[in-house]
């Protein structure tokens, strides 16, 4: 697997790809891989002839700097776990390369980027977000781009992006990798101390008690939240918020007569963990998903 620094060598590996017609998958990542990137990988190297993984710890996109200068930065240990689940190139630029000197647009998807993450983080957050990963999709120009479910609210965003201004790519979504006591697999649970870990474990038994609660035939979006918040006491961990919302427009639902997503953040220590559920009105109606072993295998080699 090759690393690549510059957009023009990103450009030039790629061009022979893209005449031959082949099929162009990115993983884009801020590095620090864990089974779920590795799982995002593995489809993507399932699905396309040639698969791009993109390295770039992006600071446009945190709103604190506390949360930049200790996000986990490992080249080395990245580039080998991308290898082995199947990338083809490691596009890793300089911060230069993505901002050089008189750089000064953004884009921002209105609405949106206002609810849930947006309303905590602040509206840069996103637009950070929404500008690198325009930026990506220019750059290497896939046919399929892959992100993974745990960051709903990003996918929600990016989907409206490419939509709004008619990228030509597939968006694809891959469902959240957790270990297996339940915990989403996360770049920031490596800030956990074992006490936080345990704690941490708040937010996927909320999630879980909201499920249970509908299979108990509940509906009504109070009663799901209450069940929810319910699950937490124990771990002495208080939501940021803990939302039921439109899939669509992330607008909060009274009721869960739609499938609807049940969205949480919460602080443990000093580390923010976000987490998701999809929920249906009727529990026969969602769909099983795997949690994929092929990348588990590879991070625990
Ligand atoms: O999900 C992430 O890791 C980042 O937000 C992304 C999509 C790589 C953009 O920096």
């Amino acid at each position: 697997m090759r690393t690549l620094r510059t957009v023009g060598e990103l450009r030039a590996a790629l061009e022979p790809a893209r005449r031959a017609g082949r099929t162009i998958g990115l993983v884009p990542t801020m590095g620090a891989l864990h089974e779920g990137h590795l799982s995002l990988i593995v489809r993507a190297r399932s699905q396309c002839d040639l698969v791009v993984v993109s390295l770039f710890v992006n600071p446009a996109q945190f709103n604190e700097h506390a949360d930049l200068d200790r996000y986990p930065r490992q080249e080395d240990r990245d580039r080998g776990l991308a290898a082995q689940a199947g990338a083809d190139l490691l596009f890793a630029p300089t911060r230069e390369e993505v901002y050089p000197a008189g750089f000064s647009t953004s884009v921002e998807v209105l609405g949106l980027t206002d609810r849930l993450e947006g309303a905590v983080r602040g509206s840069a957050h996103f637009r950070g977000v929404t500008t690198v990963v325009t930026k990506l999709l220019n750059m290497v120009a896939p046919d399929i781009a892959y992100f993974g479910q745990k960051d709903a609210q990003q996918v929600i965003v990016i989907r409206r992006l490419v939509e709004d201004l008619n990228v030509a790519v597939r968006i694809e979504e891959c469902p959240t990798v957790r270990e297996s006591d339940g915990l989403a697999m996360s770049s920031r649970n490596a800030h956990l101390s074992p006490d936080e870990r345990t704690r941490a474990l708040a937010l996927h038994r909320a999630l879980a008690a909201a499920g249970a609660a509908v299979s108990d035939g509940e509906l009504s979006a109070d009663a799901l939240i209450r069940a929810a918040r319910d699950a937490m006491t124990p771990f002495d961990v208080e939501p940021e918020y803990l939302a039921l919302v439109s899939p669509d427009t992330l607008e909060t639902v009274s009721r869960l007569d739609e499938p609807a997503l049940l969205a949480i953040a919460a602080r443990v220590g000093a580390t923010r963990l976000i987490d998701n559920v999809t929920l249906y009105p009727d529990v026969r109606s969602n769909p099983q998903q795997p949690n994929p072993r092929e990348a588990q295998a590879i991070c625990s080699a």
